[in-house]
């Protein structure tokens, strides 16, 4: 429980840096060869309508495009005022789409009628690609499905009530030449830790993770509803990423910046019911800025991997695939640490997919150490958690350990204790023995220092 005095430890979280406040000046926004803007970005003025660019509907049948519904090709043709063929995310290629908010409620609002053909067979040429049509949202009468029904229509009522001006930027990252983890000199960053509140709230103007599926939105069109599928119902326009962001690679992670939150839940998976609809107060980017029109939210989807048995994640192929696959979230090319927010995260991988927390913590502060990048962590109520993980911070700060001494304290760990382990789940836990083993090693040190080696 999270009821004792002490609520967070570490870093007081004014302390770490959130956008707008930190960031500098986008570059001007503008279609390049990995970059599709859907809008035109000559005619874009703070406060007003983007207008869709081209005007007229360019027909595209192929295997680099998004099927529309509105193709001729199309078996049972709709009618619908949309743009350029969108750009299928594939994977192993870095690129970013630009679209605005308008567009996306109107490919949502075809996703809620089912119309995306193609889409409704996992056999077909999407079978690598998230379901995007909402159909099983409509099977069987679980509170689950209704209460999320509840949320989506919450946002329909508003985004045609209310026409929202904004755009929003998809990008699929791929992280090519991964860090040399064994022999990292880089010390740990700040950590802020609290077993109160959340990312989504709490988090506001870092980068926020999301505890992702490969198939990013997990379940949201389905059963599922834990941390992605709930951040994906209350801010909406995540959910048309699955329109085409193919399955996400072990090296690879989706940013999506600009999206909105319009409603506010309670409860979690079986209890979650929709609260009301909320007025995003985020700021946009372009006010002050540039002309660039997003929201001031930046979430970044990453998949844990899935573990049945405890002992399965110490093995070093997998956690190096953590790493990497962290580090691939977190790090941004050409852009100063000091114009990067804080990562707001938790427990990545600990639920739903099985992983130990304390593992799990330590990987992603060194992927975010790597990237140079603070930590605020929500415990989401585990004040224990939140305890030991702050004093092992402060154990490897104090006596800079750094991210490749500890990479290879957990090699070490994996074959002194987990390999040939009896039981499930070691009775020699990953923290005491880094706290054995790094003393030791310090004791070793100060003795060579003092020439008794
Ligand atoms: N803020 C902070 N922490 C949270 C929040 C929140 N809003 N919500 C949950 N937690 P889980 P996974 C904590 O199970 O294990 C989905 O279906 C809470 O302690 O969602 O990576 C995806 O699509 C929770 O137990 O993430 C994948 O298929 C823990 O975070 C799969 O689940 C883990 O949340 C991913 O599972």
């Amino acid at each position: 429980s999270c009821s004792e005095d002490k609520k967070w430890l570490g870093t007081p979280i004014e302390d770490l840096r959130r956008i707008p406040e930190c960031s500098h000046a986008l570059p001007h926004l503008k279609t390049t060869h990995n970059h599709t803007v859907t809008i035109r970005t000559d005619l874009l003025r703070e406060g007003e309508m983007p207008f869709p660019y081209p005007t007229k509907f360019k027909d595209t049948w192929d295997d680099v495009s998004v099927k529309m519904p509105c193709s001729e090709k199309n078996l049972f043709p709709m009618d619908i005022e949309v743009m350029q063929p969108i750009p299928l995310l594939k994977s192993k290629n870095h690129h970013s789409l630009t679209m605005s908010q308008e567009q996306i409620a109107c490919l949502l609002a075809n996703a809620f009628f089912c119309t995306f053909p193609r889409r409704n067979s996992r056999k077909s040429e999407y079978g690598n690609y998230p379901e995007i049509n909402f159909y099983r949202l409509f099977e069987g009468s679980s509170s689950r499905k209704i209460e999320k029904l509840k949320t989506l229509l919450c946002y329909f009522r508003r985004v045609t009530q209310t026409r929202p001006i904004g755009l929003v930027t998809f990008t699929r990252q791929t992280l090519n030449s991964p860090p040399n983890w064994e022999r990292s000199q880089r010390p740990f960053t700040r950590l802020h830790i609290t077993c109160e509140g959340n990312i989504e709230d709490n988090g506001y103007g870092m980068l926020q993770v999301d505890f992702a599926n490969r198939m990013v939105g997990g379940g949201v069109t389905g059963h599922g509803l834990v941390q992605e599928e709930i951040r994906f119902v209350i801010n909406p326009e995540l959910i048309i990423s699955r329109l085409f962001t193919e399955a996400l690679e072990s090296n690879e992670c989706l940013i999506i910046t600009g999206s909105e939150q319009y409603s506010t839940y309670t409860g979690y998976a079986e209890t979650y019911k929709w609260k009301d609809s909320f007025k995003d107060q985020r700021p946009r980017y372009c006010f002050v800025l540039d002309d660039w029109q997003r929201k001031c939210t930046e979430i970044v989807a990453i998949d844990a991997v899935k573990y049945r048995h405890f002992l399965e994640q110490f093995a070093p192929d997998k956690m190096k695939r953590e790493l990497n696959k962290a580090y691939c979230g977190f790090h941004r090319h050409n852009v100063s640490n000091k114009h990067l927010p804080a990562i707001a995260t938790g427990n990545w991988g600990c639920g739903a997919f099985g992983g130990d927390t304390r593992l799990k913590a330590l990987i992603q502060l060194m992927a975010a150490a790597e990237a140079e990048r603070d930590v605020a962590y929500f415990t989401f109520g585990d004040s224990l958690l939140m305890k030991d993980v702050h004093e092992m911070h402060t154990f490897l700060t104090e006596r800079r350990v750094t991210v490749g001494h500890l990479y290879s304290l957990l090699i070490q760990y994996f074959h002194a204790v987990c390999k040939n382990s009896r039981t499930a789940k070691p009775d020699y836990s990953l923290y005491s023995f880094i706290y054995d083993k790094a003393s030791s090693a310090d004791t070793l040190d100060s003795a060579k220092n003092s020439g008794m080696s």
